[in-house]
């Protein structure tokens, strides 16, 4: 194939991915946590604009700048110090209005970028604190803690197509400042707004320590490619390496299993510093830097040969009306390690399997979902599972052959090949009578 004809195909598969994500994000609320050192940097109007986009589109995103970076300058005009203990800014009465000062400057900053956009954003002190006091000995002064958001307000500002910013401040019953996280408020009003996804957008890239990057069950980096983390997997690096993560990335990491463990589903940290980071993760189906997830795969599992024939009852129906290609106890016992089982109530409700061929290619094949269970996003977990597994394996991409099913797959962000593409292994033992389509999902 021409080269010109791969950039037009691969142009065409963008603009595919684009519209399933968009018809599934309509409505969605996005919190995003920017990084203060952003707002100064040569990326912030690309982000803005990118921000704008998805805001355009439906999708409601409030914003929580942090102070960091801008309260240290001002501080540090002023000749005022503040103490940290633990990564928390001791707020003395004399610092405390400059760190207003610089909270609300970040904030002005991301409203003017806004209004360059043409779009409405609206500044507001919807966050009631109170103070943390004095723990093991320490007065944190006027550093506070997160009583309670008005979610109803700022619900209601969102869907009058207002974009909401809230600065790091929240006011005690008689309006008294306090200095309080950004990331605790961005993961507060993520959990109290239903939010489908959390941004952290980090200046530079997060948790590259190489103690940190290697494990294989923790956060491993593909050149870019989106490294999923479950809420499990994040606790043990924050148990297990302390030295391998900066104060902050402790204080995020720690909020987004917060976020998840409260009804959260996606966490995400990007580099904000890189352009179109924030389109690359909403609309494409790999998705792009750091994702910390509640373990929607807590119920897969590897199948056993005692599964075997409770797997053959979920893809019989599915056998005999031709939708998948017979396959025999002997031949599920032999493949037995290519397949996985989804379980509710321990008991098998879907399966599927991965056969790999070759150093870099896969076919997801035998995916069925028991059909008193349709419709509850099963059949999509385990192909997700399975690309997910395909990812980890360093594969460059899986592919699949249907009858039937096209639609779903591509709805999946499959996209279809000639059956000359598959590997020559594979290609061997094509039904030339079934002439099932074939469909690919490129890994890199
Ligand atoms: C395809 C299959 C695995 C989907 O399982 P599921 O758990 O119900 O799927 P999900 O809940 O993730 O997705 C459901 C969506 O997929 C769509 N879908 C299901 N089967 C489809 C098909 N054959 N063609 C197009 N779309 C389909 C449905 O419209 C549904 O949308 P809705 O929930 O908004 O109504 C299941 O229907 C099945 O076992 N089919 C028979 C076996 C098969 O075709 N396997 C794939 C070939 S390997």
């Amino acid at each position: 194939m021409s080269d010109e004809f791969m950039a037009l195909r691969d142009e065409t598969d963008l603009i595919r991915e684009v519209f399933v994500y968009s018809h599934r994000f309509s409505d969605a609320v996005f919190v995003f946590r920017i990084g203060s050192r952003i707002i100064d940097s040569p990326s912030f109007p690309g982000l803005v604009h990118d921000l704008s986009l998805l805001h355009e589109n439906g999708i409601r995103i409030l914003l929580v700048p942090a102070g960091g970076s801008r309260i240290d300058e001002l501080l540090a005009i002023y000749g005022i110090e503040t103490e940290r203990v633990n990564g928390v800014r001791v707020s003395t009465p004399e610092a405390m209005p400059l760190i207003q000062m610089a909270a609300f400057d970040v904030a002005t900053k991301l409203m003017n970028e806004f209004a360059r956009n043409r779009v409405e954003a609206v500044i507001g002190n919807w966050v009631k604190a109170r103070a943390i006091g004095v723990r093991d000995g320490i007065d944190y002064r006027d550093t506070g803690i997160i009583d309670k958001v008005n979610s109803d307000l700022i619900a209601k500002s969102l869907e009058d197509d207002f974009v909401p910013i809230l600065p790091c401040i929240g006011w005690n019953a008689v309006g008294e400042p306090y200095n309080i996280s950004s990331a605790e408020l961005a993961t507060q009003l993520a959990v109290s707004l239903k939010a489908r996804k959390l941004f952290f957008i980090t200046e530079g890239e997060a948790f590259t320590s190489d103690e940190i990057k290697l494990r294989r069950e923790g956060i491993v980096t593909h050149e870019g490619y989106v490294s999923r983390v479950t809420v499990q997997a994040a606790e043990a690096i924050l148990r297990d390496h302390p030295a391998g993560i900066s104060g902050i990335e402790r204080e995020m990491l720690h909020q987004a299993i917060v976020a998840c463990r409260g009804g959260v589903e996606r966490v995400h940290f990007l580099d904000g510093t890189a352009d179109g980071v924030v389109l690359k993760e909403v609309f494409s189906t790999l998705g792009y830097g750091i994702m910390v997830h509640a373990d929607p795969f807590e119920n897969m599992r590897p199948m056993n040969q005692e599964d075997v024939l409770d797997v053959l009852r979920i893809m019989e129906p599915n056998i005999k009306k031709g939708v998948l290609v017979r396959r025999t106890e002997d031949d599920l016992q032999r493949l037995c390690d290519d397949y996985v089982v989804y379980e509710i109530d321990r008991t098998i409700r879907g399966c599927g399997a991965l056969h790999r061929y070759g150093a870099d290619r896969a076919e997801i094949a035998g995916v069925a979902v028991d059909e008193n269970f349709n419709h509850l996003g099963i059949g999509q977990k385990i192909v997700e599972f399975l690309i997910g597994e395909a990812r980890l394996l360093g594969l460059a991409g899986v592919f699949i052959l249907t009858t039937q099913t096209a639609d779903w797959f591509l709805s999946l962000g499959f996209v279809q090949v000639t059956p000359n593409e598959l590997p020559a292994e594979r290609r061997a033992t094509y039904d030339e009578e079934r002439k099932s389509r074939v469909y690919s999902f490129q890994l890199r």
